[in-house]
């Protein structure tokens, strides 16, 4: 076989391989094979110089454009199969934003207070109470005096109560919002008054300086004790179970008269006595009474027309009895280990 043929078969015979080629791998030794130091068509160059110079000329022209169209046909293949292999790279690493996710963050819930918070209120809103605001930072005027408490009583005492001057506290209490929907709002109303309040106190199992109240505030003609015991009755059950018994414990308050403590069968021991109850069967809930006529005298309303109800409420302590939590520490600390329980 002269070397135009075997150039020519050479040539027939790497085009085929060349478009079978199925990767860059197979590529590169393939080209090692041929146009490599030791390659078939470098054998074929080599051994030209056998050949007289009349065929050497002729021979090498067309041997140099076999090589040439074999390196253009490689670079060819070669940008394809890189083409390819990006296209496959592309395909394995895209993301479907649509899939659903693998990663689940754990939801959340609500602190204890905050659910029994809206429990009471929306018992409280679907027996026709509004909401009404007001200040944390309150006059003096409207969270003592106002309220039928003077000067010299021991609840103003500096102990418990955080002056911020001589005429600004924190408020000590929600009542002073009692003052201010009867200075802002025409009766009658039935109102409920949440938020924080504040008290000098040291931190302990059941003491805590900021905690949180609900006052109820109802004023309109004619009421008594008894519509008092009903909305509380209606109230309390609503929010503990209707086998939940009551009972009114006369009291003192100064902006009632007459004022009572309201009593639930404990929900613990279910009226038996236990620690929580301290054996009585009996846990105190809320404050409450026939408004001070006092109260709605000072607060410009003439109390032979208008009589109050009023009822306050320690969201804290109910939180702690529903879900039998034993220290109010607890509450605040926001242990999402203790949370999670609830
Ligand atoms: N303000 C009272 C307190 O903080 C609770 C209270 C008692 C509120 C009797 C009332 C009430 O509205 O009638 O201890």
């Amino acid at each position: 076989m002269d070397m135009m043929e075997s150039l020519t078969k050479l040539r027939e015979e790497t085009e085929s391989r060349l478009k079978q080629c199925r990767s860059s791998e197979e590529l590169e030794q393939l080209l090692g094979e041929t146009l490599g130091r030791n390659g078939s068509l470098t054998a074929i160059l080599r051994s030209m110089g056998k050949l007289g110079a009349d065929e050497r000329a002729s021979v090498g022209a067309f041997a140099n454009r076999v090589k040439a169209s074999l390196e253009s046909t490689v670079n060819e293949k070669r940008a394809a199969l890189n083409e390819l292999k990006k296209q496959l790279r592309f395909e394995q690493e895209t993301v479907d934003v649509t899939a659903p996710g693998t990663i689940c963050r754990p939801l959340g819930r609500l602190h204890p207070m905050t659910q029994i918070y809206r429990e009471i209120r929306d018992t409280l809103v679907g027996m026709g109470f509004s909401m009404f605001d007001g200040p944390e930072i309150e006059l003096d005027e409207n969270n003592f005096t106002l309220l039928n408490l003077p000067k010299d009583h021991p609840a103003r005492d500096m102990q418990d109560t955080f002056y911020i001057n001589e005429n600004v506290v924190l408020r000590t209490h929600t009542s002073p919002c009692e003052v201010r929907a009867l200075k802002s709002l025409e009766p009658p109303f039935r109102l409920l008054m949440p938020g924080r309040v504040f008290r000098v106190d040291e931190v302990d199992a059941s003491h805590s300086p900021v905690f949180h109240q609900i006052e109820g505030f109802v004023v309109d003609k004619g009421l008594t004790l008894g519509d008092l015991k009903g909305i509380l009755g209606a109230f309390v059950r609503a929010v503990f179970g209707e086998d939940v018994k009551t009972r009114l414990r006369p009291s003192y308050f100064p902006f009632t008269e007459p004022s009572a403590e309201l009593d639930v069968s404990c929900s613990i021991c279910g009226g038996k006595g236990c620690r929580v109850c301290k054996g009585t069967g009996w846990l105190e809930i809320l404050g409450c009474g026939v408004t001070n006529p006092h109260e709605i005298a000072n607060c410009g309303y003439d109390p032979k027309v208008w009589t109050g109800l009023a009822f306050g409420l320690g969201v804290d302590r109910m939180a702690n009895l529903k879900f039998g939590i034993n220290d109010i520490r607890l509450e605040y600390e926001n242990d999402a280990r203790f949370l999670r329980q609830f």
